[in-house]
């Protein structure tokens, strides 16, 4: 395991999380206009993360639901102030399905709730936040009316009257709210999200497009990537999208990533990087050999 942050006086994760993880785990604080934003995907050595085949085009077919990378999905979420994904993650779910950590990795979920009550002292579950241009959303689905559960749906002006014609005013624990579109700007969602929803840390779930989108206009401060070591091919048009869709870098343009820690379970690598490097230039330019 390598871990090249300098870690804080004290421990942040509880003693059996942080045994679990292999090590502790924090977060710089959040500046007061932006929060501090994570992602979160899992991928094939390939670099595919999702067969784009019905009913197994999840993350979970990517990592064979994985112990270890269910584990530290769960973590992040128990972490986080609000867990984000794009509609098209969300459609590729189970209609019942919530963003929360014990869903992830239900076996933790009891450490999971006593570190982010006691430990973190967040009262509620992270808020969900779903980003759709269109607003085409199946509103029964359990995130949007689960007793508890704080949703908001960031959508646009077309978005939003579509909602409301779907009947979006009368979920109790549903609230919408609408960005310039159709491509909603990342940093417009992230002021709003910090003014207006006291959003610190921001677990961003992707998908490629709104990941791709995210990652293009410098509004994602790390990545926690699970490399599984199957390898899924692309014989499809479209391709079998990577962690980023919709916009393509250059040599000249394309960001670098700090490697911050390296974790080995089996044949898995779970890899954190930081997008916060000194310059644009590869790190190879910069100073020597990460490992
Ligand atoms: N392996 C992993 O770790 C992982 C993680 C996440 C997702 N996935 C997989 O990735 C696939 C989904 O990919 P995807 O690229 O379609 O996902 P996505 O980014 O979650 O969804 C795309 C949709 O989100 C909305 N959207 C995204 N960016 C937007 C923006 N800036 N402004 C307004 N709306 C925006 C649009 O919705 P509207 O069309 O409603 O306007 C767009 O069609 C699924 O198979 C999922 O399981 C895999």
């Amino acid at each position: 395991m390598i871990d090249r942050r300098e870690a804080p006086a004290q421990a942040v994760l509880p003693e059996e999380l942080r045994s679990a993880y292999g090590g502790d785990l924090w977060f710089p604080p959040a500046s007061p206009e932006w929060p501090y934003v994570i992602g979160n995907f899992v991928s094939t050595v390939d670099g595919v993360v999702s067969y784009e085949i019905a009913g197994q085009s999840g993350g979970g077919d990517i990592s064979r639901f994985d112990p270890s990378d269910r584990f530290i999905m769960g973590l992040l979420r128990a972490s986080a102030d609000a867990v984000m994904m794009g509609s098209g993650t969300l459609h590729e779910t189970a209609p019942g399905h919530l963003f929360v950590a014990g869903r992830a990795y239900p076996e933790a979920r009891d450490l999971y709730a006593r570190y982010r009550s006691e430990t973190l002292r967040k009262k509620a579950p992270p808020l969900h936040v779903v980003v759709s241009g269109s607003g085409r959303m199946d509103l029964t689905r359990a995130v949007f009316r689960t007793p508890g559960i704080r949703t908001l749906i960031v959508t646009t002006k077309a978005g939003g009257d579509l909602l409301a014609a779907s009947g979006a005013a009368s979920l109790v624990s549903t609230e919408v709210r609408q960005l310039e579109g159709p491509i909603i700007a990342p940093a417009a969602i992230l002021e709003l999200l910090r003014a207006e929803f006291d959003v610190s840390l921001l677990l961003h779930e992707g998908g490629p497009t709104l990941f791709g989108k995210f990652l293009a206009d410098g509004c994602v401060d790390e990545l926690f990537l699970t490399i599984a070591s199957q390898v899924a091919g692309r014989n499809t048009p479209p391709p079998r999208p990577g962690f980023i869709a919709g916009v393509g870098f250059t040599p000249e343009t394309a960001p670098w990533l700090d490697l911050v820690s390296v974790k080995q379970q089996g044949n898995h690598l779970y890899l954190r990087y930081s997008t916060a490097s000194e310059s644009g230039k590869p790190r190879s330019e910069r100073e020597g050999p990460v490992v």
